[in-house]
């Protein structure tokens, strides 16, 4: 039995001590209530509230482990 198109990937991944991929959002809204939009096909949200670019990631999670 396969899975339906919509269960073959997780549309929201979160990444070990890192974002939080989103697959096919238009539009994040942060918690000031400001909305982002995204054109991208998956877009990664900063988890670690270190990024320079909140509400994305910018890399900077890698930076801060150990
Ligand atoms: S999760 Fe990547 S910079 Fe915060």
């Amino acid at each position: 039995m396969s899975a339906r198109p919509s269960e073959e990937h997780a549309d929201i991944v979160l990444c070990p001590d890192g974002p939080m991929l989103l697959r096919g959002a238009a539009v994040v809204q942060d918690e000031d209530g400001v909305r982002h939009r995204t054109t991208r096909p998956v877009t990664a949200v900063c988890r670690c509230g270190h990024s320079a670019i909140k509400p994305w990631c910018d890399g900077t999670h890698k930076l801060l482990r150990d």
